[in-house]
């Protein structure tokens, strides 16, 4: 399965922290936003991805994440001209994907909690149809919002409704099936303009292939959609790290409980960084070496 990030969009509603940087490079606590949705897909075990930014952002993607080596994945990297929705993302990618299934997800997503990757493998296993991820929110008029029966079906989808039908929000985490591009690519443009994955999951939900699975409340789901959230988001991986001594989505000690790096390949990667304390953190893994 072939992975995609989308760390595009204009960022306005970050102004003017976003003007000159995107919004998805700006730290949240001690590592850039991207570095959170990258492990997420590195801890489902997705290696090949695909990164969607603007052209003016991608150069520095690249700068920060090169080719992806280091971590034992690869990274390619795409442009999109301007926000033309999320679900163009898998227009664009659908060369990169070449007939095969996908994971989807939003750089500026941020997910924690234990045995995500057990979730995350659930979805992995989609050969057929979609699975997304539900989370239970305060503001669900802010989200694609799912309607659930009472045996916990999804009933509707529908995308920042005035009168949400439910708490549940859906989150930025996609994984489709290889019709995904051919279904984005058959959407009409909303009225604001943009190919809604909301619209493409209504699709899914409609010829019944749709998984929908709930996060419980041991999960955090976060937002960055504004100053405050930005700030909460990183004021929650500080308590996190500072409470267990350990780093929240370093993709370095991903790559290497993954297997996807060895333990010269992590020092390698740890060198550059050894004046931060992230860097020093990665280099005490190998002696540490936890369960
Ligand atoms: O975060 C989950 C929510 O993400 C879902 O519940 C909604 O159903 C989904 O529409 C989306 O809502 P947002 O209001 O957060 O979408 P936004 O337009 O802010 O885009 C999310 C990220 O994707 C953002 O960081 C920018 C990037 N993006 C967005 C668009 C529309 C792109 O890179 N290109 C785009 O064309």
């Amino acid at each position: 399965m072939k992975g995609i990030i989308l760390a595009g969009g204009s960022g306005t509603r970050l102004y003017p922290a976003t003007v000159a940087v995107s919004k998805q490079l700006l730290p949240v606590y001690d590592k850039p936003l991207v570095y959170y949705p990258l492990s997420v897909l590195m801890l489902a075990g997705v290696r090949d991805i695909l990164l969607v930014s603007t052209p003016h952002d991608l150069p520095l993607f690249r700068r920060l994440l090169g080719d992806g080596a280091q971590w034992g994945v690869r990274l390619s990297y795409a442009e999109q001209d301007k926000p033309r929705g999320i679900a163009h993302a898998l227009v664009l990618a659908e060369g990169f994907l070449a007939g095969g299934p996908s994971a989807l997800i939003l750089g500026d997503n941020v997910f924690f909690g234990n045995d995500l990757d057990l979730r995350l493998a659930e979805g992995r296993r989609t050969a057929e149809g979609a699975t997304v991820f539900a989370y239970r929110v305060a503001d669900a008029e802010r989200y694609g919002v799912v309607e659930f029966d009472g045996a916990g079906r999804a009933l509707s989808l529908e995308e920042k409704p005035r009168a949400p039908r439910s708490d549940w929000a859906v989150t930025g985490l996609y994984f489709y099936d290889r019709e995904a591009p051919a279904i984005a690519r058959s959407l009409a443009p909303s009225a604001r303009g943009e190919l809604e994955i909301t619209d493409l999951n209504r699709i899914y939900l409609e010829r019944g292939t749709l998984r929908v699975t709930q996060l419980g409340r041991g999960y955090a789901w976060l937002d960055t959609g504004t100053h405050d959230s930005l700030l909460e988001a990183g004021e929650f991986v500080r308590a996190i790290e500072k409470r267990t001594g350990q780093k929240v989505a370093a993709p370095e000690e991903v790559a290497w409980r993954m297997g996807f790096i060895s333990d010269a390949e992590l020092l390698a990667a740890s060198a550059p960084l050894r004046s931060s304390g992230y860097g020093r953190y990665l280099e005490r893994l190998i002696q540490h070496r936890a369960p």
